[in-house]
């Protein structure tokens, strides 16, 4: 541990402003004790899920005797930024990270390499950085896909077997992706679009708006307030023209009951998809209001992201099962994908309750 908390000073010398101790630093006991320390740096505390994940992440790690320092950064880069050079600095043995903008931590990541701490990227892949040695996430991919799938079957596109029913339309829908920062994003819009798209072409799905490229639908931070304001602008083409609004793909639950809240006016059903299991999304979902979301165990990621730490402090190799999918445009970076599940009124009950993962009570 001592080598890192060498290197970390002799980092500090040359970054002087990056290396003071944010307030509530520990300082790094693992340098002293022989104790591990690892550092998690989370995007922020305004998404459940990220609360979560860090709680999960810390108990798991500490359950393993490590020390750890968690640390949010409000989904402001420079925070992170200097969070993870904090960390760096009080001498931490590996580093999770859930970035922010993923291509924005080179030269911290650079300083993490040269002392040799290893670097979990932690659900969001860290882009153009040859520090990042191991990735854990869900198939992020596929998290689109079902996005698209579970719009097309609310809409009756696509049956219970996603299979064609051969419905006409043609069907008005409108589109929103993540932030245009976040690698997932990406993933999960091209997930989508490669069941949307060929009922766009076909002219069974139609978007009024017109506005389907990533940077005309994506919502910066993945901020709510900005995807309901882009929902607002959009809303007047529905209102007393004849055309009636059938759908939003929407990247996850916060900008999904955005969106609701804001289509409310116009007094119908509509489609709506989401992604992280939102407790209040999925009281929406049993109710019939929001259509789908996806799940994803943010337990079991904790526990993926922790065995990565603890294969790489004991000097193993971490457990990945693809090493193909996620280049960040300086190397394919080894990953550990989980599965998500796509959930609908029909089975929340199963995946939701019966994995404990919520109680029947809490969703009403
Ligand atoms: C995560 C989603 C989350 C979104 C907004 C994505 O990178 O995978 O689960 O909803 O960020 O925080």
């Amino acid at each position: 541990m001592r080598r890192h908390a060498v290197l970390a000073a002799l980092t500090c010398l040359t970054l002087t402003a990056a290396c003071s101790a944010p307030a509530g630093t520990d300082g790094g006991g693992g340098e002293d004790d022989g104790v591990p320390l690892v550092g998690v740096a989370m995007p922020s505390t305004t998404l459940e899920r990220w609360v979560g994940d860090g709680e999960n992440l810390e108990a798991q790690l500490s359950s393993l005797g490590y020390e750890v320092q968690l640390q949010y950064a409000e989904n402001d880069v420079a925070t992170q930024v200097d969070q993870i050079a904090g960390m760096i600095d009080a001498g931490a043995d590996a580093l999770v990270v859930g970035s922010i903008d993923g291509s924005a931590l080179q030269a911290v990541l650079a300083d993490a390499g040269r002392a040799g701490i290893p670097v979990i990227a932690y659900d969001r892949l860290i882009r153009d950085s040859a520090d990042v040695e191991y990735y854990a996430s869900f198939d992020n991919w596929r998290v689109g896909v079902m996005q698209g799938t579970a719009l097309l079957q609310g809409l009756g596109v696509l049956d219970a077997a996603g299979q064609a029913t051969g419905v006409p339309g043609p069907f008005h829908v409108e589109l929103f992706a993540g932030s245009p920062d976040d690698n997932n994003a990406t993933f999960f819009f091209e997930g989508a679009m490669s069941l949307l798209q060929p009922h766009l072409d076909s002219g069974v799905l139609v978007v009024p708006s017109g506005q389907t490229a990533l940077a005309d639908i994506g919502t910066p931070g993945w901020d709510n307030a900005v995807a309901a304001e882009r929902m607002a602008r959009l809303l007047p083409a529905y209102q007393g023209t004849g055309v009636r609004l059938d759908g939003v793909l929407a990247p996850n639950d916060g900008i999904a009951r955005a969106v609701l809240d804001e289509a409310a006016v116009l007094g119908q059903p509509l489609v709506v998809t989401g992604q992280d299991a939102e407790l209040d999304s999925v009281r929406l979902v049993a109710e019939g209001v929001q259509q789908s979301t996806v799940y994803k165990d943010t337990r079991q990621l904790a526990e993926v992201a922790v065995g990565m730490v603890r294969a790489l402090l004991d000097g193993g190799e971490p457990e990945v099962n693809d090493t193909t999918s996620y280049d960040n445009g300086v190397r394919v970076v080894r990953s550990y994908l989980l599965t998500p599940q796509l959930v609908t009124q029909d089975n929340y009950e199963r995946v939701l309750v019966d994995s404990g993962y919520y109680a029947a009570e809490e969703i009403g």
